[in-house]
């Protein structure tokens, strides 16, 4: 299987720790040859993110806050530096809402906090993509991946605003598919079933959309960070190259299902 990144390089956005989805990914890329940069987002989590980034020998790991049009900025700039101009994938796998609006009722977010859920989860990706695509338009085209939920076109108890998010996600990425089509840069989104990381501890209810999803999916088992791992390897490689503008359910056929 080695091989299939040779030659490539990308920057993988949302590592916190070894659990998280976007980890599973860049080692996946890294193990298939690709160099991979990462952004991590605070100190809190900073040593976390370079300790794992040292075992794929990384060539940059730097701080990032997706709210930050300035910080996208500066990370693009000095991928741009570490890699000769050029980027040929891009992984975003950020989202955040408040705690208190993943619990409790959806009526009740606060305008400020419903903002905050749609910038860092949503508008991310669009000012992420528009950095990138100088950078793969100088590779002659490129691949990007964000991870999405079935909480954005269906209401899952609990999900609230994140679902809100994520349905702007699924539509950012057909948008986005359409602009960056022309320069041969691919948008696609895996959507996830649960797989416990930090983001998703702060789902209430968490562990009994586990259980009901392991009783419903056809089948009948947990998802985890390393089965999108192998999916995102496949969309992000030429394996991929005629699909764009989709979203691959990696989650055990739950979304196939009325009840
Ligand atoms: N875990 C699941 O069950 C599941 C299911 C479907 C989709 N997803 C999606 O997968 C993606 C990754 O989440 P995860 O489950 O691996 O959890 P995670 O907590 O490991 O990753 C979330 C990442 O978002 C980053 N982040 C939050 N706010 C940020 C900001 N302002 N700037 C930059 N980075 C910021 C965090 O630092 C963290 O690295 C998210 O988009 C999530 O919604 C997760």
């Amino acid at each position: 299987m080695a091989g299939r990144f040779d030659g490539k390089q990308a920057l993988v956005l949302g590592v916190a720790n070894r659990r998280s989805i976007a980890w599973a990914i860049a080692k996946r890329l890294a193990d298939e040859g690709a160099q991979v940069a990462f952004t991590y987002q605070g100190e809190r989590i900073e040593k976390s993110v370079r300790d794992l980034a040292a075992t794929v020998d990384s060539p940059l790991v730097i701080e990032c806050d997706v709210r930050s049009d300035e910080d996208v900025a500066r990370v693009f700039g000095e991928v741009a530096t570490t890699f000769g101009g050029g980027l040929d994938i891009l992984v975003h796998s950020v989202a955040f809402a408040a705690a208190e609006d993943l619990e409790g009722r959806f009526t009740d977010t606060p305008r400020d906090r419903f903002w905050l859920a749609l910038d860092v989860s949503a508008y991310s990706l669009v000012v992420c993509a528009r950095e990138a695509e100088p950078l793969m338009e100088t590779r002659g085209g490129g691949s990007i991946l964000t991870m999405t939920y079935l909480g954005g076109e269906r209401a899952v108890p609990h999900y609230n605003v994140m679902g809100v998010a994520k349905s702007a996600l699924d539509s950012s990425v057909r948008y986005l598919a359409w602009d960056l089509g022309f320069k041969n840069i691919r948008v696609n989104a895996i959507s996830a079933g649960p797989v416990r990381t930090l983001a998703a501890r702060s789902i209430a209810g968490f562990t009994t959309m586990e259980s009901m999803f392991e009783e419903r999916a056809p089948l009948h088992r947990q998802v985890d960070a390393e089965d999108c791992g192998a999916a995102a390897a496949y969309l992000l490689s030429e394996d991929a190259a005629n699909v764009t503008g989709t979203t691959l359910y990696v989650d055990a056929g739950y979304h196939a299902m009325g009840m």
